[in-house]
């Protein structure tokens, strides 16, 4: 793993060591803080722009173009009027690669890494995590051109682990609102005013090729801007469960991916 990794810097190739705990501490501390974590570098950025490059003939021939209308909750809200302003729709875009698309990928060989699993299961508080059963779904990869992007959204799942590969010029930045809800309170008052633009909390970073991004989106808003330039962002997706075998329905691949196998 040390030809893709930087392990000199993330040991993560010696589980529960003393540096891979202080590692761990400081992942945990800064989701407690943050609702995210970042490891800046960890794919070593060459490999991270061979990633790219092997993809991009499969991106210009056969990705799938996923592109949507949708209100932050993906869904209609029982109780809420269609036009209440925490509905308000947004447009996502972006081309999708499933894992049955990057065979033999640098990317592949990180999601299937025990160590990884072991890592991102400790940061998590999880006694563990397993790897999807999935060949589609385990790992996508995402681009976004020119004025395509992720909008408002929330996230099904507690933790998501994505892996940036290449930055655009500009735009492309992620924007997220830490805690705008909570299990008990939806707060549609502040989504509304997060939706028009004027929540003070919201921020935005950028992440430079190589960062694995640790983010927990269930109750913070997130998007990603809108991508300004020629230069596309490529973004890896690792999902990663707590219990064996999992797998989408062929109605999510066919939702996700416009195919069912
Ligand atoms: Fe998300």
């Amino acid at each position: 793993m040390h030809d893709i990794l930087d392990l000199d810097r993330f040991p993560l190739h010696r589980p529960h060591t003393p540096d891979w705990q202080a590692l761990v501490d400081r992942c945990r501390a800064d989701l407690a803080a943050e609702g995210m974590f970042n490891l800046d570098g960890l794919m070593r950025p060459g490999i991270a722009a061979q990633a790219v490059a092997e993809t991009a003939p499969r991106f210009a021939a056969d990705a799938f173009l996923h592109e949507r209308t949708h209100n932050i909750y993906f869904k209609p809200v029982e109780g809420l009027p269609p036009d209440h302003p925490a509905l308000r729709q947004f447009q996502t875009s972006n081309r999708t690669l499933c894992a049955d698309q990057i065979a033999g990928s640098a990317l592949l060989r990180l999601y299937e890494w025990p160590q990884f699993a072991t890592f991102l299961a400790a940061t998590m508080d999880k006694p563990e995590l397993h790897v999807m059963e999935d060949p589609l779904a385990c790992v996508n990869v995402m681009s976004y051109r020119e004025g395509q992007a992720l909008n408002w959204h929330f996230d099904r799942s507690e933790f998501t682990t994505t892996l940036l590969l290449q930055a655009p010029d500009q735009g492309g930045g992620f924007e997220y609102r830490t805690d705008l809800r909570s299990d008990g309170d939806p707060n549609y008052d502040g989504v509304a005013r997060l939706l028009r633009g004027e929540d003070p909390e919201s921020k935005v970073i950028t992440l430079s090729p190589g960062t694995l991004n640790v983010f927990k989106g269930k109750n913070t808003a997130h998007r990603v801007t809108p991508v300004k330039g020629a230069r596309e962002r490529v973004i890896a997706v690792f999902s990663y469960y707590e219990r064996p075998g999992v797998t989408f329905s062929d109605a999510e691949r066919l939702g996700f991916y416009g195919r069912a196998s």
